[in-house]
């Protein structure tokens, strides 16, 4: 009998994006990336192979996915099967503590934890640099998703050189990252399918090459010294220069939505009052603030008034990728 094999992992918000491949299948980055692993959302995933079954067989939050739907799953399945000469079918079962699809970075925690399962479940007893390295071949947030903490990318130019590294995994540095769930739907464009448009046709793009550089440059520096108002300015702008690239990509498209700019607008009102606060985004309409914990009482009670308390979810930094 083989073992079923569960693993967690939680997603994490880029604070320096990546958006962008220079390879496709492998999931090889344009830019390195840097992350901050968050400790409210998170996947569990259990794997076992089984020599009878016909199929993989994926169930998602209870939901069995249909033989479309689980694509992805299955082309990473076989990745693993390929590496470990399996031929057997798994069951695979994952519940997601993250609102799917919904720019709070599902897929990253999801492909980190379906590589930390299938890979001991086939019998693989990769360490974290290589579990990275897998992770990254299901979707590429993923590949930062196995470390805690501050977590860098290094995008590196193949496969054996393309994973992500710890900066700092027990952060003791009270910051708080509040999600505003502003629309909980899929989002129209995903992130693979955007960022590649954003690749192919936005003409800033060379430049979001050179920012990125710059913005990791001066964003390690300010983490390490504890210097709020510098890694705040530095995450925002960098989000809002990710978010040019889809606004002047043929044709252009945006993720925002009038609930997006309302929470951007507030962060700055915010600020303005004199409490230190930053926005982020990834690739949907909800806002990430970035804060500091003395702070949180303020800010969760404007955003509770102006979206509701269930919209209002405070994360802290979190660990990398644990088995049970
Ligand atoms: C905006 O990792 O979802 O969240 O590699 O195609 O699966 P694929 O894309 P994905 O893109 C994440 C984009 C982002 C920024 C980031 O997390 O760095």
């Amino acid at each position: 009998m083989n073992p079923a094999v569960t693993a967690r992992a939680h997603t994490n918000i880029a604070l320096v994006k990546y958006w962008g491949k220079a390879d496709t299948d492998l999931i090889i980055p344009q830019t390195s990336s840097l992350s901050l692993t968050l400790d409210q959302f998170y996947t569990d995933t259990t794997v076992q192979f089984d020599d009878h079954l016909t199929a993989d067989e994926i169930t998602v939050n209870d939901t069995r996915l249909s033989v479309a739907a689980s694509q992805k799953v299955h082309k990473f399945l076989n990745l693993v099967r390929e590496q470990t000469q399996r031929t057997s079918f798994a069951r695979v079962t994952s519940v997601n503590h993250v609102p799917t699809a919904a720019g709070l970075a599902s897929s990253a925690s999801a492909f980190a934890a379906l590589a930390g399962a299938t890979s001991r479940a086939a019998g693989l007893d990769l360490d974290r640099t290589a579990l990275s390295r897998l992770a990254r071949r299901g979707s590429g947030s993923a590949t930062r998703s196995i470390f805690g903490g501050f977590v860098e990318w290094q995008a590196g130019h193949d496969d054996a050189s393309s994973f992500a590294i710890p900066l700092e995994e027990n952060v003791d540095w009270p910051i708080a990252m509040v999600a505003l769930v502003l629309d909980a739907r899929r989002k129209k464009v995903s992130s693979r399918q955007g960022m590649q448009n954003s690749v192919t046709t936005s003409p800033y793009y060379p430049a979001w090459k050179d920012v990125v550089a710059h913005d990791l440059a001066a964003i390690k520096p300010a983490i390490q010294a504890r210097d709020f108002t510098t890694t705040g300015e530095i995450l925002e702008a960098n989000a809002m220069r990710m978010h040019a690239l889809t606004l002047s990509a043929q044709p252009p498209y945006s993720y925002f939505n009038g609930d997006t700019l309302a929470a951007m607008q507030a962060v700055q009102h915010l600020r303005d009052d004199g409490i230190a606060c930053y926005y982020t985004l990834d690739a949907g309409p909800n806002v990430k603030v970035f804060c500091q914990v003395a702070d949180l009482p303020a800010i969760t009670a404007h955003f509770a008034q102006q979206f509701g308390a269930q919209n209002v979810i405070v994360a802290h930094p979190g660990p990398g990728i644990q088995f049970s």
